[in-house]
């Protein structure tokens, strides 16, 4: 398949405006949709997805649902995936997936779907928990499966959240084939900023959803873990004899970047104000961006709502999952054409590199300001996204004169403006709980790579593990991350926006032991538990732009990420990595928070 780039227009998302005690259906459908491919004829190579329905169409990524805080709305995420047509992507059998009885290995007959949205404080019955997935007509249900219609309560500020697929030990193919869209929660206070002219308004407000693909040579969507076929031109990795067919792999990385579900697409704007909604939905890359003249933008909000100032930035970090509300000022590039590039790791982010440490440097330390230089923790240097694929991502052309002038301007935007009633760092209870949480780097009993998290005692822990995360209702917690393994992971937990107080290295040897799989003892593999020795130099605060509400934070290699969350609604929840091979098998932990009698 060939692709010219920026020359197919961005796919602008449907809007769907949610009033107080509104209730939606959206109907989830396999679909033909075109990326932008063309067969060497010139035609147009359309790829099946799995989308959402609105209004008789459906598209992938689905549309954007934006409700009011504090209203209440319902949403029925109506499973209408094909019972008589084959699962699109390889199922490994072997992790822990849906039990669909009779079906086949290709889950002809069922395929299950569970929509989490990401960001939100959602009540435990319609987080969408993996466990709560269930099929067509729901004829089969996952043990926490409760309810059919999910309500959103919306009680947490304006923020930009996203929907997507959460099945037990499937999300990394749910959401590749297309599972995922934007749900953007609006308050007064937005209602302010935007009346004001201070920040763009809807019409001046582009939805940007990154994920990244493969396609085989008939247009289709190419998930590698089946033996015998390539893993994918860039990342060499070998799928052993003794490794199950199809298996998961630790990590997914697609060479075409698709915008709104398009492949490098362009959109023509008026020299004006833009105010860009974007996403990280791949399953492990992060991105890198820049725009291509160098120039500088703001960026306004992170994943749970506005930041108290503007942040100027020329370079931004986009990890799996998470979200940036930036706003791009175009006015002065009147008929020009701006690339907006990925100078990102073509591998699982490694971390800052402060270019004050002599190159080479075996230290990775969080950069407080520079230009990044992709340096691994062993001092090599980390492959880039190809410049002329996964570098690349989508082209703004802006004409040459505004044809219907937006109120903003150029004046109304002072970036020392206060976004919001200043957010203050949660530290509030004391004594508080402080958990420590460990990330750990490990191989299965047949060489696959298998990343557990668990607790400084406990060690490393499967999801289906006796849960260690106990917390009672209404208690402000400290999490400590201790990122044992090479690599960044992106931590998300459901539930809360917390805030980074900081981060730190530290000290400390890796104690190997004889651990069990879950529910098969005849299988067992080197285990691990941290043996801390201490904490090395000064915490580091976060960036800038990171000391806003987060749901999702970088945990780098060989640093403790310090977190501060409030938990006040009883359930059932998880906390992950969002690296989704990884969630997959076996990064996600349950957590419950107690409820007060
Ligand atoms: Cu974005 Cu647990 O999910
Ligand atoms: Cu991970």
């Amino acid at each position: 398949a060939t692709q010219e780039k920026f020359v197919n227009a961005l796919p602008l998302p449907s809007r769907i405006y949610l009033d107080m005690g509104a209730a939606l259906a959206m109907p989830i459908r396999e679909t033909v949709q075109w990326s932008g491919l063309r067969d060497s004829d010139g035609g147009e190579m359309l790829t099946t997805y799995y989308g959402f329905e609105y209004q008789g169409v459906v598209t992938a990524p689905g549309p954007t649902i934006i409700a009011r805080s504090d209203d209440i709305v319902q949403v029925e995420w109506q499973n209408q995936l094909p019972n008589d047509a084959p699962y699109i992507l390889p199922i490994d059998l072997t992790l822990h997936i849906p039990d669909l009885g009779e079906s086949t290995p290709q889950f002809i007959g069922q395929k299950p779907v569970v929509i989490h949205l990401h960001g939100g404080h959602t009540e435990a019955e319609s987080d969408g928990n993996p466990d709560a997935w269930y099929t067509q007509q729901y004829r089969s249900t996952g043990h926490d499966w409760d309810k059919r219609v999910y309500s959103y309560d919306n009680s947490q500020e304006a923020a930009g959240l996203w929907y997507h697929d959460h099945v037990v030990g499937m999300t990394r193919l749910n959401v590749y084939a297309g599972l995922f869209g934007m749900y953007l929660i609006r308050d007064r206070n937005e209602d302010r900023l935007i009346d004001g002219a201070i920040i763009p308004d809807d019409d001046h407000m582009l939805e940007i959803a990154l994920h990244d693909a493969l396609f085989d040579d008939a247009g289709s969507l190419y998930y590698p873990g089946r033996h015998g076929q390539p893993i994918n031109p860039i990342i060499k990795k070998d799928i052993a004899d003794n490794w199950p067919d199809p298996t998961v792999l630790d990590e997914f990385f697609g060479t075409y970047i698709l915008v709104n579900g398009m492949a490098w697409p362009k959109v023509d704007l008026e020299p004006n104000r833009y105010r860009l909604r974007l996403l990280n939905g791949t399953s492990a890359r992060s991105f890198v961006l820049e725009f291509d003249n160098g120039m500088d933008f703001f960026q306004i909000g992170s994943d749970g709502g506005f930041l108290n100032r503007p942040v100027r930035l020329k370079q931004l970090v986009v990890a799996p999952a998470e979200r940036m509300d930036i706003v791009v000022d175009f006015t002065d590039h009147a008929g020009e054409q701006i690339v907006l590039k990925n100078l990102g790791p073509e591998s699982q982010f490694r971390g800052f590199v402060d270019p004050a440490d002599p190159a080479g440097s075996t230290r990775l330390v969080y950069n407080r300001g520079g230009d990044l230089a992709l340096i691994d923790g062993s001092g090599g240097l980390v492959p880039v996204a190809d410049p002329e694929s996964a570098g690349l991502v989508m082209r703004f052309d802006i004409g040459g004169v505004a044809t219907r002038p937006s109120r903003l301007q150029a004046e109304n935007f002072d970036p020392s403006i206060a976004l919001r009633a200043p957010l203050e760092l949660l530290l509030r209870d004391d004594p508080r709980t402080v958990r420590q949480l460990v990330l750990f780097n490990l191989r299965d009993d047949i060489g696959r790579t298998l990343v557990l998290m668990g607790t400084m005692e406990s060690g490393s822990l499967f999801y289906m593990d006796e849960v260690t995360e106990v917390i009672p209702e209404g208690s402000t917690e400290i999490w400590e991350i201790y990122n044992t393994t090479a690599a960044g992971h992106p931590i998300h937990i459901h539930q809360v926006q917390f805030q980074v107080v900081d981060r730190q290295e530290f000290d400390g040897d890796l104690v190997f032991r004889n651990q069990q799989f879950m529910n098969d003892p005849e299988r067992t593999f080197q285990g691990a538990t941290l043996d801390l020795h201490g904490l090395k130099g000064d915490p580091i605060a976060p960036q800038p732009n990171e000391q806003g509400r987060k749901d999702t934070v970088l945990s780098l290699p060989g640093q403790l990420t310090r977190l501060v969350a409030h938990f006040d609604r009883p359930g059932g929840y998880v906390w992950h990595c969002h690296i989704v091979t990884h969630e997959d098998y076996d990064m996600m932990r349950k957590f419950q928070v107690t409820p007060n009698s």
